[in-house]
């Protein structure tokens, strides 16, 4: 439901951008006659665009509440936006009508990556199932054993798809200069650092993988060690 409601909200924005793009296009080019024509055979076609916008914008608000930072940021200039657009296309002030378009652009683009920068998403680990052994959890020790278990298989999954192009299924592959695992010296929390911040060839991945995310594969590649 909440995706068609996105999918909705998305194709809607898209239409309604490349009509104030055509707009401020006429406006930069000074076609004033057929900026005012076409602004006054779209004024319906606007009002259902902003209010299919605004209805479903209100109702992705409300199913899913805005978690991360960014996307106040952009609801709160979008809001700012809108009125320096229309004041730009009605005064036909080219500098205003523009910056409000570039403004859309902006954030039309940044919802797509997810963030303020146009940096890469964060890498979606895909898990394999834990192991059903089919007996029923009793006692605190058993669930704790499976959450240390869930969080290696976690960690696990996050090495084989990221770590092991460099370091190999052992960890002692080598490749591009890459340390081995199996022989590293380094404290757990050195580890930790590294992976955060990135050493040398090594990149950074605190842009990519969560604290807990880099802890359980770091755990993990404790068990390479030989
Ligand atoms: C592009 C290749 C590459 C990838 C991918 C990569 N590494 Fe590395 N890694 C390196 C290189 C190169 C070094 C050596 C850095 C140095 O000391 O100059 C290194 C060093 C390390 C070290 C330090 C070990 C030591 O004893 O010095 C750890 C721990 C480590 N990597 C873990 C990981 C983990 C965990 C991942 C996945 C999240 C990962 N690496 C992904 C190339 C890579």
């Amino acid at each position: 439901m909440a995706k068609g409601f996105l999918h909705l909200h998305v194709t809607v924005v898209v239409i309604f951008l490349l009509l104030f793009a055509y707009k401020v296009a006429l406006l930069i080019l000074s076609k004033n006659e057929q900026l005012s024509f076409i602004r006054n055979k779209t004024k319906v076609v606007e009002m259902i665009l902003g209010t299919l916008i605004l209805v479903t914008g209100t109702y992705l608000f409300i199913t899913d509440p805005l978690k991360e930072m960014w996307l106040w940021v952009k609801l709160v200039s979008i809001i700012g936006l809108i009125p320096l657009g229309i004041i730009g296309l009605k005064k036909e002030n080219k500098a205003l009508a523009l910056i409000s378009l570039i403004g859309f652009l902006y954030f039309f683009v940044v919802s797509k990556t997810n963030s303020l920068t146009f940096k890469r998403d964060k890498i979606e680990i895909v898990e394999a199932p834990a192991e059903n052994t089919g007996e029923k959890q009793s006692t605190t020790e058993d669930i704790m054993a499976t959450n240390e278990e869930t969080q290696l298989n976690k960690g696990k999954a996050i090495y084989t798809q990221v770590c092991a192009a460099c370091h190999g299924p052992e960890g002692n592959l080598q490749l591009a200069g890459a340390a081995n695992l199996q022989t590293s010296k380094l404290t757990l929390d050195e580890k930790i650092s590294i992976v955060t911040n990135g050493k040398n060839a090594m990149m950074a991945y605190k842009d990519q993988l969560s604290e807990q995310e880099i802890v359980a594969v770091v755990t993990y590649t404790e068990t390479l060690k030989k």
